[in-house]
């Protein structure tokens, strides 16, 4: 039987990016099962996306945005242990919202992160010292080029900051997530070490004994409602740069220049310095450059004021890059995927 599955021509993606972008395509597939997105693999070109939040459409896409609306999600107890079976098209906060009130522990302290299940095994999202990385098992892939599926195991994803093997030249582009599977247990152990989260807790007078999951997904919520900007209110797409890994020489020389400057240790030679605190020292928070803005709570992130074109929001980009290199000699690269 051959299947037929629905599209739209000419289709605004306005309702499918965080920035409010009003970019088209040519055409715009949902699937609703892997029969259904094999009947469109093979087509050129596709581009796939999740929820649209780590996305910039600097023009129109002159080609096939596909959108998964597999959303199952499936689970099996294994001892003290979960395993899940995702749908890629589950919206990330739903999944991390589910899996607390069955008491699965692991995502908490993901709360509120926007997007989609599959985007997030692609981006390896993170906050607050927790990673997707650290719970995922398995990504279940279809090749858009071949219709072939294949099982990535967590190595294999090769996962780093904000990385993995699907973001890299030879594979960017080239694999639909279809399932992410995961690992979450029946045990609360919460993660409290990122700065702010006890301070926080101290603040709401919530005692470490009495802590629930939920009280910790609400202070995440809380944490991150008062600096990042809702995306439904002004158009953004969360952090816009990576926060650049320098050598430890590099560090040093910067650190007696600013000796205040925030900073984390990754490893023995290598630090990670806050893009944000940066910006802020170009003097960038809450600044405008038509209508692109630095957000005024987080510098690391860039807002639509209104009407904003992905041209716009990139001269922004490239002023501030410009900026941050001149002064830290760092080169900052944008974390949302130019399109
Ligand atoms: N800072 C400033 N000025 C600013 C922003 C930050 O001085 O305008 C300083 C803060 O005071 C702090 C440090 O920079 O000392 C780090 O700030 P924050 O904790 O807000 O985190 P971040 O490094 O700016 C990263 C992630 C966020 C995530 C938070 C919390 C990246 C690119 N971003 O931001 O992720 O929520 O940590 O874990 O790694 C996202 O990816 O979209 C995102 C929001």
């Amino acid at each position: 039987m051959k299947i037929k599955v629905e599209t739209k021509e000419n289709y605004s993606l306005l309702e499918h990016n965080t920035f409010g972008i009003d970019a088209r395509c040519r055409r715009f597939v949902e699937y609703k099962s892997i029969e259904e997105l094999l009947s469109v693999v093979g087509q050129e070109p596709l581009l796939h996306i999740g929820g649209g939040s780590n996305l910039l459409f600097l023009g129109d896409y002159e080609g096939t945005v596909l959108h998964s609306a597999i959303r199952s999600i499936e689970h099996r107890i294994e001892g003290n242990d979960v395993l899940l079976r995702v749908g890629a098209g589950v919206v990330w906060d739903d999944l991390v919202a589910y899996t607390i009130s069955q008491g699965w522990y692991g995502l908490e302290n993901l709360s509120l992160i926007p997007g989609e299940v599959g985007a997030s095994a692609v981006q390896n999202i993170g906050a607050y010292g927790a990673e997707a990385k650290d719970y995922i098992t398995e990504v279940e892939c279809m090749n858009l080029h071949t219709g072939l599926q294949r099982t990535f195991s967590n190595a294999e994803c090769r996962y780093g900051y904000r990385q993995s093997l699907f973001k890299t030249p030879e594979h960017r582009g080239q694999w639909a997530v279809l399932y992410v599977n995961y690992r979450l247990s029946l045990t609360f152990s919460p993660q409290l070490d990122y700065g702010g989260i006890r301070a926080e807790l101290e603040r709401q007078a919530i005692a470490l004994p009495t802590l629930t999951a939920s009280q910790l997904r609400q202070v995440i919520i809380g944490i991150r409602q008062a600096k990042l900007p809702d995306p439904k209110i002004q158009g953004n797409a969360g952090s816009f740069f990576m926060n650049p890994v320098v050598t430890r020489e590099k560090y040093e020389t910067l650190a007696r220049e600013y000796p205040n400057m925030p900073h984390y240790d990754v490893g023995e030679d290598q630090v990670k310095i806050p893009a944000g605190w940066m910006i802020e020292q170009c003097g960038w928070k809450g600044r405008a450059l038509g209508p692109a803005a630095v957000h005024d709570r987080q510098a690391l992130v860039l807002v639509n004021l209104g009407g904003a074109t992905g041209q716009d929001i990139l001269n922004l980009c490239n002023t501030v890059r410009h900026d941050v290199a001149e002064r830290f000699g760092i080169d900052i690269h944008p974390e949302v995927n130019l399109i």
